[in-house]
């Protein structure tokens, strides 16, 4: 995906596909629809106080386009502002628009990333009046539509979907501020250290059938759905993403020299483009730094490896003697509950992320050292699989056999095939609005900007398959 660089959509389907186990389809503690105002209020805020953080920079800093790779920060407010004019304030609310004129410039699909510095874009202060104006009638649309019998509007459904879109965009501003140069301009607390005692290399998950996808999650998108039963052969999955050390094993072991470890088109874009470390790394000495938010600080060792392409990730994998997951593995290893046989919504059960449960949110710059959730471990003792980087997949991104494409199909249905790779679990830039067990994401293999990482699986042995 241009990282999040799209528009909202989704599918509100409340109905459980028959035959399969889910939780109920409901936001936990929203029972009652002022609970459930109150908490899209709540999330459409929460993401509106994040794009300040992001954006409550100088007008230079705002408006200069920091990589031809990101948009200027003051393009994705004003898109943010945009899109929920169209969807909340126009298609929701059936207010008239209040800037039909932008609609254009602010297009996701009409003007390539590294145009848009050329559009006679809104400024900043301009911007910021319009996303206010937008989010008034936006939350006056909230406080007076029925929240059922319209599947757009159901459990909340389209302001979670603009909460959402506003917090994916958050994260692609997040990695517009890494890649910029210059003194830091965010700052946050360094996360927890390492909390859980020793851990195995890796767990077992045993051959069987799990409901992959929902049916019932109020604000899962169109992708997300429907529910369907999967059967995936036993496997093992590593207990904790890849570290920086393990990479760094990688790399000095001239990992980026050799094609044996390497897809054709890996080897050309490495060699090409003369990649030779994750992104953002480099050699003192005999050390790897890195380039943190404007912080230069040694790398550490015991973090999930963070800015690696799906290239990097299924190198490092052949030459460690493993592979990457597929999609199917990494869910089930984070949903499936083998007492209960049903699919949770996170990997530690039905309710929200907290912090002790997660890195999300932006709380911390940074991914946590493995080992530092014990208490978002899954059924099969996975660990972190929600929070702190995306995971790169080896399954290339489709539909669910009976999707459809909902609201419409710039969502998510234009990107299908096999162009993109799925990237799961959500980073530590990614807020718990915008990511779930059933939560795809989707990039170019070649994307190494976005805050990714990886953990390797591998088939059981016939000695532990009997
Ligand atoms: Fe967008």
């Amino acid at each position: 995906m241009a990282a999040f660089d799209r528009s909202p959509a989704s599918a509100q389907d409340v109905t459980a596909a028959p035959g399969t186990t889910e939780p109920a389809g409901a936001h936990p503690g929203t029972e009652g629809s002022e609970a459930l105002r109150a908490h899209a209020a709540a999330a459409l805020d929460r993401a509106r106080r994040r794009t300040a953080t992001l954006t409550d920079i100088d007008d230079t800093e705002l408006t200069r386009q920091h990589s031809k790779l990101m948009s200027p920060l003051v393009w994705d407010l004003a898109h943010v502002g945009s899109q929920e004019e169209i969807w909340l304030v126009r298609d929701v609310g059936g207010r008239e628009p209040l800037r039909p004129d932008i609609d254009d410039l602010y297009d996701a699909f009409q003007h390539p990333r590294a145009d848009r510095p050329e559009l006679p874009l809104l400024g900043p202060d301009e911007a910021r009046a319009y996303v206010g104006q937008v989010r008034e009638k936006a939350l006056d649309a909230l406080d007076r539509v029925p929240l059922q019998g319209d599947r757009l509007t159901e459990s909340g459904f389209a302001f979670g979907m603009i909460a959402q879109h506003e917090q994916q965009h958050d994260e692609t501003m997040l990695a517009t501020h890494q890649l910029r140069r210059g003194d830091p301009l965010l700052e946050a607390p360094p996360p927890p250290g390492r909390r859980a005692g020793p851990l195995p290399e890796e767990v077992v998950v045993p051959a069987g059938p799990f409901v992959m996808g929902t049916s019932v999650e109020p604000w899962a998108l169109d992708n997300e759905r429907p529910a369907h039963e999967v059967h995936v052969d036993g496997f093992a999955l590593d207990t904790v993403p890849v570290t920086c050390e393990r990479y760094a094993a990688f790399v000095e072991a001239g990992g980026y020299d050799d094609p044996r470890w390497w897809s054709e088109a890996g080897w050309a874009y490495v060699s090409a483009h003369g990649i030779t470390a994750p992104r953002f790394w480099y050699r003192d000495g005999g050390h790897w730094r890195r380039r943190r938010f404007g912080v230069d600080e040694p790398v550490p060792a015991d973090e999930p490896v963070l800015h690696v392409s799906f290239h990097e990730a299924e190198a490092y994998a052949a030459w460690a003697g493993r592979r990457l997951p597929t999609e199917a593995e990494w869910e089930k290893a984070a949903r499936h509950d083998p007492v209960s046989r049903r699919s949770l919504r996170y990997p530690w059960g039905d309710d929200d992320p907290t912090p002790d449960r997660a890195n999300l949110g932006q709380r911390h710059l940074r991914p946590a050292p493995v080992g530092a959730y014990p208490e978002g471990a899954s059924p099969v003792g996975a660990h972190q699989l929600i929070g702190d980087v995306w995971e790169w997949t080896s399954t290339d991104f489709r539909g669910y056999p009976g999707f459809t494409a909902f609201p419409y199909r710039e969502y998510s249905e234009v990107f299908f095939g096999g162009d993109h790779k799925v990237l799961r679990g959500g980073s530590f830039g990614t807020d718990p609005v915008a990511i779930r067990g059933t939560f795809r994401n989707w990039d170019l293999p070649i994307r190494r900007q976005i805050f990714t990482g990886f953990r390797c699986a591998r088939d059981l042995t016939r000695d532990e398959v009997m």
